[in-house]
């Protein structure tokens, strides 16, 4: 995650500059979100405004294709993602008492960050790996057979490997 600074508005308006030469510009904007989430972790409402300007298009229309779409997040997310599946084969094999766990010992509500911003809680639907119920999603790593115990300790390794980078 990274903060709005002048290099990185200048980044976007040259983006968009280029696109601005294309037949069809308004039809990039999801491209132009998808940058900005890439830079920023997130499509900071500031920025919103800019790319409004820059591309010509009301910020209540971008607004819109923002929120439309799940995978844009509109506030700062965590270092990491912690997705727990709440499926059917999840559900049956115990994913309210991880999810529970996990708002215990994050001291967060789903869609909630942090406030030390190490982790992000969400639900998601089927992860395609049902055999090993419950399962979460920490980024882009499965883990499977999980307990409200177990969880936790792996929320614990994600801690010390943090603290271990920053020390
Ligand atoms: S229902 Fe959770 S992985 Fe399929």
């Amino acid at each position: 995650m990274s903060e709005i600074t002048q290099e990185k508005l200048d980044q976007i308006k040259t983006y968009i500059n280029r696109i601005k030469q294309q037949p069809y510009p308004g039809s990039y904007l999801i491209a132009v979100l998808h940058r900005v989430q890439g830079m920023f972790g997130y499509v900071p409402r500031e920025i919103m405004d800019v790319v409004a300007e820059e591309m010509n298009i009301p910020t209540a229309h971008i607004w819109g294709v923002a929120t439309f779409y799940h995978y844009f997040n509109l506030k700062p997310i965590g270092k990491h993602v912690v997705s727990v599946c709440m499926g059917t084969a999840c559900y049956v094999k115990g994913a309210d008492d991880v999810l529970q766990a996990l708002k215990r010992e994050l001291g967060v509500k789903v869609g909630q960050t942090t406030e030390d911003r190490l982790f992000t809680l969400q639900e998601a639907r089927c992860l395609g790996a049902c055999g090993i119920a419950p399962v979460i999603m920490i980024d882009d790593k499965i883990y499977g057979e999980l307990t409200a115990k177990s969880v936790v300790e792996l929320i614990h390794r994600y801690r010390k490997a943090a603290g271990e980078k920053t020390a």
